[in-house]
């Protein structure tokens, strides 16, 4: 049917919550498994918050029983997770690491047991160390071939029992801060060129194994997600107006336009061209894109905040390269690109202790703009507070999350009303994990769990927050007691 008649989420909506490997996992040598370029990045001095690693992360390898078996309790629908590239493909390509295989699925089986839909995103950041020292990863076009051969076996191996596919996470977030920022590996900065290049690879791993997965199961439902934030004009001023359409171009429209149509928008590409910084695009590119578009089942949206777009000048702000990663508010700096925008705050929108806005409406805005624009179903998946969670008395009372939680999902059930399929909706995050840039003091989990940034400091217990019952409640009464 076209048009919903019912009001609010749908009786099958997904209720979720995600992680990814590396944040989680820990077991980062178990069992074959190859070193990452985060394994090795980490390990740079100054790259991470107190020079936290993912070695033990939550030791979710271990305890992923323990983990599933709260899932359950809680009345989880969906579970989203990644895959460690490196522990099924220790090289990156070459032999298959059949312990690596044996771990998803026993985890995948877990959640199953429980009735839990399994989520999986194939690829969320760690990429192995051995491609990287092969051909420089995702600048090479050689990844390609690597990426869809990884793909493949996990469609392969998993398909029949996995349903809900997500190729890339935050395909903007992780080129952008490794090449632009410096803030992940590979750590370069301002290299625009291959940025444009790298996302172009990407665009064609995640076009190429699209098709391959709607060849071996058709019935599989894929999407990637993106980090979407909406943008708002700083004022009426024309010039901010066109700020705000350079801005969704570039940052927005750029990579869901190559999810969604199988093309760039215009007026980037033009400007990538002025710049010398277009991507090249090889024969059949642009009919892989576009036919990987059209097999695409949703939109896949990480929301966390928006933001506010307002003309800069030729003269004006760049980027420094910093963010706020300790979680003293107020440390944050307004970064922009000359010539085009930059990103004041917003005075009438309240920030997290890491500066983040706090936008509740902006959730609706997502799924608006992305039916009007796509129409396509939408997977929310991920949205969170990270905070400050103190452990008492074996309890942790975090009302600010279940606030901001509270705030997004009425949002989101707005947006249902409004006419937009929304699929599932996974917060970000199920248990506490590792914060790629902030440490373990950043929190964003249901599950407390006791650990510091020292690794060896901690029990690695898990505890419910308030959070959890909660959001047991959301579920049971399908987003009708909030
Ligand atoms: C998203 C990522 O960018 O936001 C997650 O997909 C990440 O991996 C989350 O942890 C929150 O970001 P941060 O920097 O607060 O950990």
């Amino acid at each position: 049917m076209y048009f919903k008649e019912t009001k609010g989420f749908p009786k099958d909506f997904l209720w979720g919550s995600a992680s990814a490997a590396y944040q989680v996992e820990g077991g980062w040598d178990a069992d074959g498994k190859g070193v990452s370029n985060w394994d090795k990045f980490v390990r740079i001095p100054g790259k991470t918050f107190k020079a936290t690693t993912g070695d033990k992360a939550v030791d979710h390898y271990h305890r992923y029983k323990e983990d599933v078996k709260l899932m359950a309790e809680m009345g989880l629908k969906t579970y989203r997770f990644s895959i460690a590239w490196t522990r099924i493909y220790p090289n990156g390509n070459g032999e298959v690491n059949e312990k690596g295989l044996e771990f998803y699925d026993n985890l995948i089986n877990e959640l199953l047991k429980y009735g839990i839909e399994p989520m999986v995103t194939v690829y969320h950041w760690d990429m192995p160390q051995a491609l990287e020292d092969q051909y420089h990863g995702w600048e090479s076009r050689k990844i390609v071939d690597d990426y869809v051969n990884y793909a493949t076996t996990l469609f392969k191996r998993y398909g029949d029992r996995v349903k809900y596919w997500i190729t890339m996470n935050e395909q903007n977030i992780f080129t952008g801060h490794g090449w632009l920022e410096g803030m992940h590996p590979p750590g370069k900065v301002d290299d625009m060129k291959t940025f444009y290049q790298v996302n172009h690879h990407a665009n064609i791993a995640h076009a190429k194994s699209v098709i391959t997965l709607k060849e071996l199961h058709p019935e599989a439902k894929v999407g990637a997600s993106f980090a979407y934030s909406p943008s708002y004009a700083y004022d009426r001023k024309p010039e901010n107006a066109m700020a705000k359409a350079d801005y969704d171009d570039l940052q927005n429209y750029y990579w869901m336009d190559a999810y969604a149509y199988g093309r760039y928008p215009r007026a980037a590409i033009q400007y990538l061209k002025s710049l010398g910084c277009a991507p090249v695009f090889e024969e059949g590119d642009e009919a892989l894109m576009k036919k990987a578009a059209s097999l695409i089942d949703f939109m896949g949206v990480n929301y966390y905040q928006t933001c506010v777009v307002e003309y800069n000048d030729i003269n004006g702000v760049g980027s420094d390269h910093t963010m706020n990663n300790t979680g003293k508010k107020g440390t944050a700096k307004v970064q922009g690109v000359p010539g085009l925008y930059k990103k004041p705050q917003n005075e009438f929108l309240p920030t997290t202790d890491w500066d983040w806005t706090i936008d509740p409406m902006g959730i609706r805005m997502c799924c608006r703009e992305i039916t009007s624009r796509y129409d396509l179903p939408i997977v929310i998946s991920e949205n969170g507070l990270g905070a400050f969670d103190k452990l008492e008395d074996g309890q942790i009372h975090d009302p600010y999350r279940i606030d901001y939680l509270k705030r997004h999902i009425e949002e989101l059930k707005k947006a249902c009303d409004d006419g937009c399929r929304v699929l599932a909706y996974c917060t970000w995050s199920y248990t506490d994990l590792l914060s790629w840039l902030n440490g373990y003091q950043k929190r964003y989990g249901f599950v407390y769990i006791d650990r510091e940034e020292d690794e060896n400091s901690g029990t690695l217990n898990r505890y419910k927050k308030d959070s959890y019952y909660w959001y047991k409640k959301v579920i049971e009464t399908n987003g009708e007691e909030l």
